[in-house]
């Protein structure tokens, strides 16, 4: 075992190839299926969505097609309402999405009309469908409001803000949300994917896979680090506090949350294209403090890094909750955001892996203590 080959964080290490999409982290560049990134952030929502899962853009009456299909199902039955009631209230959101992925798994579907689909992409889609209403449920179950029983909204995201606040999005907010949607819906073999992945080398069902993966995104080095950015912000409150606690949360070898990336050594081409947007949607004083604040933190951090030698740059994290904000979308709900747009990815990897799977096996060095 000892001339075996070690990295702790597997860092480094190519554990399998994808043509889903390319990180190319040296040149701060993005692709999904050969388009890059500043490209597809002006598609239609769906249209990027089954790009990556099918790999060619679908023509325009099959987008509609599963969009009809996806609205339709975009809403909780009363036996998944039951079933949300029956949970603890203190779960956080990310909980009850991973536990609602596999509880969905029995439902009989049937495709949209006219169109032949796996099985397993129809499940996943399905699951697609169905987080967004979960998510909004859940937080109106928070909030103690009443279930939106309606169905307005004539894309998901639309769908989607309508559930959530009851009353429908204009469209500037609607566009604002397929953007980030758009911008974290694949990323090669990240933690959450890459653990979908290593789930469905077993040969475990689809439900189960993307459970995995919700699992893994939840976490704050991963896809939890979007609220724990807002966090940080509200714990620093003000513009001279940045300093201070910057300081004293690296004097401690603390995170700055939303800063740095595994694959990233330039900035982040998703915050590049963030930054700009919520600068623009932050209308209201609150907002446009709260944007401040962040700039505010990306610098002094950088400044702090840099001294240090190291080149850290914000993530995709980092300006996403003054989007959010914008769209008066909770923190507690930034990462169940994240995660019903990011399972159009678990989705596309569950399938490209499916023809080729093998069991994913590390070996590990025994060490007795
Ligand atoms: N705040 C403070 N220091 C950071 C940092 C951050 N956000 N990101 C990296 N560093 C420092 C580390 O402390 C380490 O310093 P050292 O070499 O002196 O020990 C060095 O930079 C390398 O970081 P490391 O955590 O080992 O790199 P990684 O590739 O394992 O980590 C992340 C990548 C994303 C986990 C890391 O940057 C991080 O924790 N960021 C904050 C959480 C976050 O935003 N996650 C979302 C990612 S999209």
């Amino acid at each position: 075992m000892s001339d075996a080959l070690y990295s702790p964080s597997l860092e480094g290490v190519v554990v399998g190839q994808t043509a889903i999409s390319d990180v190319d982290g040296a040149q701060g560049r993005l692709s999904y299926r050969g388009v890059a990134i500043d490209e597809l952030a002006k598609w239609p929502y769906l249209d990027v969505a089954l790009l990556v899962i099918t790999g060619k853009r679908a023509p325009a009456a099959q987008i509609e097609a599963w969009n009809t299909w996806m609205l339709g199902h975009c809403q909780l039955s009363p036996r998944e309402r039951s079933w949300l009631e029956l949970l603890p209230p203190s779960l956080h959101t990310m909980e009850v999405l991973q536990s609602a992925a596999p509880a969905l798994a029995a439902q009989v579907l049937q495709p949209p009309a006219g169109i032949e689909a796996d099985p397993d992409l129809l499940r996943g889609l399905f699951i697609a469908a169905k987080l967004p209403a979960f998510l909004a449920a859940k937080y109106r179950q928070d909030q103690k409001l009443v279930l939106v029983e309606q169905q307005e909204g004539s894309s998901l995201n639309e769908r989607f803000l309508f559930l959530l606040h009851g009353s429908l999005p204009t469209a500037e907010q609607v566009r604002a949300l397929d953007t980030v949607q758009i911008l974290q819906l694949e990323h090669s073999y990240n933690a959450g994917t890459f653990a979908g992945r290593v789930c469905a080398s077993t040969n475990a069902p689809i439900a189960s896979s993307i459970s995995a993966s919700i699992g893994t995104l939840f976490g704050n080095l991963h896809g939890g680090a979007d609220e724990a950015v807002m966090g940080m912000a509200k714990r620093i409150g003000r513009l001279d506090n940045v300093k201070p606690y910057i300081d004293q949360l690296l004097g401690e070898k603390g995170k700055v949350m939303g800063m740095g990336h595994r694959e990233y050594k330039r900035l982040d081409p998703r915050a590049a294209i963030l930054k700009p947007m919520a600068e623009a949607l932050c209308h209201d004083a609150a907002a446009r403090d709260n944007f401040e604040l962040l700039k505010e933190i990306e610098r002094y951090s950088r400044e702090r890094f840099l001294k240090k030698g190291k080149d850290i740059w914000a993530n995709l994290e980092f300006y996403k909750g003054a989007v959010f904000e914008a769209l008066g979308i909770a923190p507690a709900y930034y990462t169940g955001v994240f995660a019903c747009s990011r399972v159009f990815g678990y989705v596309a990897h569950f399938m490209e892996f499916r023809p080729v799977r093998k069991l994913i096996r590390p070996r590990a060095q025994y060490r007795p203590q």
